[in-house]
């Protein structure tokens, strides 16, 4: 019915005293039925209710949600149609979302965009087909030409694109109280794996923890930094392909190393949260800690620790000139409830814009080559740098190098390893890993 007959019906109905009084008591009705802000807000709330943006993240509170929240800040002012829907699991390194993400994806019920990994970890994801092509939105935006070559790699199968980078992160980094390191007559960052030792036994001299440790991921984290200063970045990388030699005696060295390190941690590591293991070191209560650079975000912005002063930090000893990458990229789902929506965000989150105003305060450098090195703080700074020099790795724990499958295989065997502190049945379950899940 036309807007013009409906008024003649309406006026013709109010002529009529029956049908005039039917009106008036709908109209009554109508009115108490609605709340005092009126018709004009109801039908823009119904309407906000109809569409939002789910995006799926391990990025809650201790230095991981500023980042976010920022971008969710933009997003909701020039999206208010769809607001965001922030949909997070807490648990560093997605320990517990991975595993929330894998039950909703198999029930059919994905949110719109959801958190995976650039490299193994992604490939899941496509070869499951739970992520769409979005090639499209790389022609749009032209992402594929200012992003670095060797993390578009990581993105494509089959010559398509399947997820938009936000940043970069580096996970080799020997944090450390450079207060605690004078008092115990540290002079400077270890460089060597033998100054590392030594520097940790005089930590413990001085009564504090030398290294700090946390959960089980932190773990694996650690192991991971020691097998790539022992073996070499290339090293690192022939282990990942098929036929790579797990049982060589580079690897019982890394190995033994790592058992070695285990002595100088605390003892409640299981129960600590890389925040927890982090907050050790910025208290003065420990001397060093080995984490990705998420924990730059975390000194600065939830400690308020000045870089240099409060925190120091350098390339995890033997790994000098090496990047142990990983990068969080961001999905379109199959069946995503709000595709149109995703498809913005991903555009979004692409943008110089969002990387620019994401990463100062995640601790990352952009995965765009063009970001405004004004904006980042010291450590990232120095960040920036070595990204063009150093050489890569790609991060076992943050899914560039291993599928999940073959990481849970490497979690249980670790986790047996803290335990019982073998050293060859270690290497042994690591080669089986290998031979099941390479290639
Ligand atoms: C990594 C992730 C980072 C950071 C870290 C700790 O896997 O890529 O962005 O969140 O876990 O949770």
């Amino acid at each position: 019915m036309s807007g013009r007959t409906q008024t003649r019906r309406l006026r013709r109905a109010s002529r009529n005293p029956v049908l005039r009084a039917a009106l008036f008591g709908a109209t009554v009705v109508l009115l108490l039925a609605l709340p005092a802000s009126g018709f004009a807000k109801t039908d823009a709330r119904s309407s906000a209710k109809k569409g939002q943006l789910e995006v799926f993240s391990w990025w809650t509170g201790g230095g991981e949600a500023h980042g976010l929240a920022a971008l969710i800040k933009i997003w909701n002012k020039q999206h208010p149609a769809t607001p965001f829907k922030n949909e997070t699991v807490a648990g560093g390194a997605g320990s517990n979302a991975k595993a929330v993400l894998a039950q909703r994806l198999a029930a059919h019920k994905p949110p719109d965009s959801f958190q995976g990994h650039a490299g193994a970890e992604l490939l899941d994801y496509i070869k499951a087909g739970q992520v769409e092509n979005i090639d499209f939105i790389y022609r749009k935006y032209g992402f594929n030409k200012i992003m670095p070559a060797q993390l578009i790699k990581q993105i494509t199968y089959k010559g398509h694109l399947y997820s938009v980078p936000v940043n970069i992160h580096r996970a080799n980094i020997l944090w450390y109280n450079p207060s605690v390191l004078k008092k115990a007559g540290i002079s400077g960052a270890p460089k060597t794996w033998d100054e590392f030792i030594a520097d940790l036994k005089k930590a413990k001299s001085a009564d504090v923890i030398p290294l700090a440790l946390g959960q089980a991921w932190t773990q694996k984290h650690l192991f991971e930094t020691v097998m790539i200063a022992t073996l070499g970045p290339s090293g690192w990388a022939k282990l990942w392909k098929k036929g790579g030699n797990w049982s060589s005696a580079n690897v019982t060295t890394a190995l033994n190393r790592f058992k070695d390190l285990l002595t100088y941690t605390n003892s409640d590591a299981a129960s600590l949260t890389w925040q927890d293991a982090s907050k050790l070191v910025a208290d003065g209560k420990a001397a060093f800690n080995i984490m990705g650079d998420w924990a730059d975000g975390y000194f600065r912005i939830d400690l308020k620790k000045k870089p240099n002063a409060g925190y120091g930090w350098a390339a995890v000893p033997g790994t000098s000139g090496v990047y142990d990458w990983l990068s969080d990229s961001f999905t379109l789902a199959k069946g995503a409830p709000h595709r149109a929506a995703a498809i913005q965000w991903l555009g979004f989150l692409g943008s110089k814009k969002a990387q620019d105003t994401f990463n100062p305060l995640k601790g990352s450098i952009p995965a765009r080559k063009d970001a405004n090195p004004k904006l980042y703080d010291t450590y990232l700074k120095w960040a920036l740098k070595q990204w063009k020099a150093d050489k890569l790795a790609g991060s076992l724990t943050h899914g560039v190098v291993a599928s999940n499958a073959w990481n849970t295989d490497i979690d249980s065997a670790l986790e047996l390893f803290v335990q019982s502190k073998n050293v060859s049945r270690l290497q042994s379950s690591l080669v089986s890993a290998a031979k099941k899940r390479a290639g």
